[in-house]
């Protein structure tokens, strides 16, 4: 048997719990990004926001490549605004819609999406259970 084990984002160590808030959407300049770490050391859980008008989306910030951070500082992000982000190690770039890699050594794969939503101004997890 040769099942693929696909990972999810909260199955990471450190992964924040439905109703967490994140930023709020006034941090984020549209079409930007900003990066979070949430908890430290090992359980540390790395958090891409990006901002597309009143919607945010939401990544673990590993790439898909090598499950290292994409940037450890959003200056290192390499960002085509509402198009897509670039990891600073070996520079697969990801669509910004989905986070499909379109180009790189992890072509077809994906970043791990992380449900959120906006309520009130403030980005926070919605996920339907955790
Ligand atoms: S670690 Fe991101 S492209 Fe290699």
């Amino acid at each position: 048997m040769n099942e693929k084990f696909t990972l999810c984002w909260n199955d990471l160590p450190g992964a924040p719990e439905n109703g967490c808030l994140l930023a709020r959407l006034d941090d984020i300049v549209d079409g930007g990004a900003r990066l979070l770490s949430l908890g430290s050391g090992a359980a540390s859980f790395g958090v891409i926001l990006l901002r597309s008008g009143d919607s945010v989306l939401a990544y673990v910030n590993r790439c898909a490549h090598f499950g290292v951070p994409l940037a450890s500082k959003v200056e290192h992000l390499y960002l085509k605004p509402h198009e897509s982000l670039t990891c600073s190690v070996h520079y697969a770039r990801y669509r910004w819609q989905d986070g499909a890699c379109i180009k790189g050594d992890c072509e077809g794969e994906f970043l791990l999406k992380i449900p959120v939503t906006v309520i009130d101004g403030n980005i926070v997890i919605a996920c339907k259970s955790n």
